[in-house]
Formats: structure tokens, C-alpha cells, sequence
């Protein structure tokens, strides 16, 4: 028991040694006189690399984002997501499974596990939310469940566990760090045979239509009243964001002008990195013509054959709490038959930013 304690309180001690080792690397790297000093030549292989960088700034990012009531109630309030997990939750958590959650939050899916029967839950996060999660457990008379907080990447236990719960999708499904933070924690301390919830997903990037009165087009693209703006095509904006739109509302979506498929499949239990492609080629026939404006990037994640939790504009039962994204493109009319081919181009899965995208025409076979 006093060992147990005692190797528990040393791990947690050697965590968060990491954890300020690894920030303070960070805060030297930002300051190149510094860091000249201290690693010497820039070209060391051990040098902190650009997406390292801006890994930490995600990480404290999303430390901060997460801290407030505002984004765990609309994560908790929203009905489709609480029901794919609980129902996720109760068929994949056995009795007596040791359970790891990655990013408890107010620590609703640990709570999930320990009714499962779950044996013990390490709970971890590191956004300072755990506080309310270790008094909500207390109120709700919640047992077996360890609230730890760390990064995950800092998390070590002397043994392996039988579950990894996890939320951490994005609107663009890889933007929350999912894969690599899930892949990390598989490797290091998911036991064979273990699972993963959620583990298969589905991404889509299906060429679209909005609706009329929702839509709209590129500066240049405007002509208001007799008023044109066409002579500004020869400025368009360098700034990547210009180009994708953010939706939150489903309505303004009116038809996908293909049959939706995904463009990419994943399965975090056989997954090998966090950059599964780097081009990916979508192909579609049109089948309800019309004016295509963008390609809308959404989700799914699957569990069995019958649990979908969906951020599919168009879906019926959909998540509302996800946005999705709209990859812009100049306004061009498409008939039934003819072939849309987008090609998205990716630096990194998990930083949309870099994205680059183009489509092509072609008369349908
Ligand atoms: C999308 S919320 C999900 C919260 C909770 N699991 C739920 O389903 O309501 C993600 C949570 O994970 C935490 N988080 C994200 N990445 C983490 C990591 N690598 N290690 C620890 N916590 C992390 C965030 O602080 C946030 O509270």
C-alpha cells in the first residue's frame, strides 16, 4: 500500500517535471538568441522542430480552451454525442476493466466506465476543469474513478490497461490532436486485445451547394445592384482562413451534389501514424446537379454497425454541437453525370490550416 502511494506520488512528481521541462523548451525555442545559447547549433538533431512547436501551442491552447464551463456544456448538452458514448460506453467497458480516459473533462465518460464496472478509470487532464470533475464525483457518489491531472503524453502507470476512452474530435475530425494523442497512449499502455472507444471513423469532403439565401460568394464574384466587383479577382486574400467557412448551421446546406462516401477511413487500433496521406483524391458523379460552392468537410465515428455518431450537416439525428467546414470554391454549375474531382492537399492531418485544395470538371463515362 505505502509503496503503491509512494510509486503514485513519484510518477505524478516526475510528470509534472516533464511537463515544465518541456514547456520551458518550448519558451526557449520561441526566443532564438536563447536558444542559440543553450543547444548550441540550431541543426542539432535534438533541436525542437517546427511541429513540435506547434504542438505545445495546441497543447496550451486547448489547456486553456477546455478550462471554462462554456465548452463542457456544450459538449454535455449535446444529445446525439451523449448518447453514442453512453451507449459506446456500456457495450465496450466489461467489469473489472481497467479504463484510461483521455481528457475526462467534468469526467462524464469516466463516470460511463465505472457504471460499466469498470475497476478503476484514470481520468486524466490538464485543463483545470478537473477540479469540477473530482467535486461532481464526490456529489454523485462516483467510486473507482482516479482523477489525474496531466497531459497525456506525461501519463505512465506500471501496468497496461484494458480500455482508452476519448473524445477529441475536432470539426475537421484531426484538429483536436486525436490521432497522435491516442496513438501515444496505445503504444504505451494499452494491453493486447485492448480497445479503443471510439476507435473507426469516417472523413468527408463532399462537394455541395448552400442554399441561396445563405450563400456567399468571393468578393470578386459579386455584382450588387449593377455594382461590380469583378476587378478585385486580381487581389485575393493570401490568408488561408479567407477560403474555408466555418458552419454551424445545418440549414444552410442544401444538397450534396454526389453520393457521399468517405474520402478516408481510420482505425485508431491499426492506425500507424498521424499522417495517413498526404493527397487525397475525391471523386463524384453528380447526381443532383446544381451549383457547386464549396466541399463540406464533416465526420463520422462508428461504433459496431449500429452506433454512428455523425457532424454531417445533412444527417438526420447529427451532433449538433460540432461544426462543420466548408472548403470554399468560386461558384460553377454542374449538370447530372458529370465528374467533380477534389484534390486536398496535406501537409499536416492535424493542422487544417495547411490545407490546400482544387477540383476539376470531367464529362461523366
Ligand atoms: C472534447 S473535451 C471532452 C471532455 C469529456 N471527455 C466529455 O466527453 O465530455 C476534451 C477534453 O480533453 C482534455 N484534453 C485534450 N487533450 C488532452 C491530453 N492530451 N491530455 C489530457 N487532457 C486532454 C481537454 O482539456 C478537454 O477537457
Amino acid at each position: 500500500m505505502f509503496f503503491t502511494l509512494l510509486r503514485r506520488l513519484s510518477a505524478g512528481l516526475f510528470a509534472t517535471l516533464r511537463g515544465f521541462s518541456r514547456r520551458g523548451g518550448t519558451w526557449v525555442q520561441a526566443r532564438p538568441a536563447l536558444a542559440a545559447w543553450v543547444y548550441g547549433d540550431p541543426d542539432e538533431a535534438d533541436r525542437i522542430s517546427e511541429a513540435e512547436l506547434a504542438e505545445e501551442n495546441y497543447r496550451d491552447f486547448n489547456h486553456r480552451y477546455f478550462a471554462g464551463f462554456g465548452e463542457q456544456e456544450k459538449m454535455l448538452a449535446d444529445g446525439p454525442r451523449m448518447a453514442f458514448y453512453a451507449a459506446a460506453v456500456a457495450r465496450r467497458v466489461r467489469r473489472g476493466d481497467r479504463v484510461i480516459d483521455l481528457g475526462t473533462g467534468t469526467g462524464i465518460l469516466a463516470a460511463f466506465a465505472a457504471k460499466s464496472g469498470a475497476a478503476r478509470v484514470y481520468a486524466l487532464d490538464h485543463s483545470d476543469i478537473l477540479r469540477q470533475a473530482r467535486r461532481l464525483a464526490e456529489a454523485n457518489g462516483l467510486a473507482g474513478v482516479e482523477f489525474i491531472a496531466t497531459h497525456s503524453r506525461d501519463f505512465t502507470l506500471p501496468e497496461r490497461v484494458d480500455v482508452i476512452l476519448h473524445e477529441q474530435m475536432g470539426d475537421y475530425l484531426f484538429d483536436e490532436a486525436m490521432v497522435a494523442n491516442v496513438i501515444d497512449l496505445r503504444e504505451r499502455l494499452l494491453r493486447p486485445g485492448g480497445v479503443i472507444v471510439p476507435s473507426c471513423f469516417e472523413f468527408y469532403c463532399e462537394p455541395a451547394k448552400v442554399r441561396e439565401e445563405r450563400r456567399i460568394p468571393f468578393l470578386w464574384e459579386l455584382n450588387v445592384q449593377g455594382y461590380d466587383y469583378a476587378c478585385l479577382e486580381d487581389e485575393r486574400p493570401d490568408n488561408p482562413d479567407y477560403y474555408r467557412h466555418i458552419g454551424c448551421d445545418p440549414g444552410m446546406i442544401e444538397h450534396f451534389l454526389g453520393e457521399a462516401a468517405p474520402a478516408l477511413k481510420i482505425d485508431l487500433m491499426t492506425l500507424q501514424s498521424d499522417e495517413p496521406a498526404c493527397e487525397l483524391s475525391v471523386v463524384r458523379t453528380v447526381v443532383k446537379p446544381g451549383r457547386l460552392d464549396g466541399f463540406v468537410v464533416f465526420f463520422r465515428a462508428l461504433e459496431g454497425d449500429d452506433l454512428v455518431l455523425s457532424s454531417s450537416p445533412l444527417d438526420a439525428g447529427r451532433a449538433p454541437h460540432w461544426g462543420f467546414r466548408i472548403l470554399r470554391t468560386e461558384a460553377a454549375d454542374f449538370k447530372a453525370g458529370e465528374v467533380i474531382t477534389l484534390t486536398l492537399r496535406v501537409g499536416s492531418w492535424a493542422e487544417p490550416s495547411g490545407w490546400r485544395w482544387s477540383w476539376k470538371r470531367s464529362a461523366g463515362g
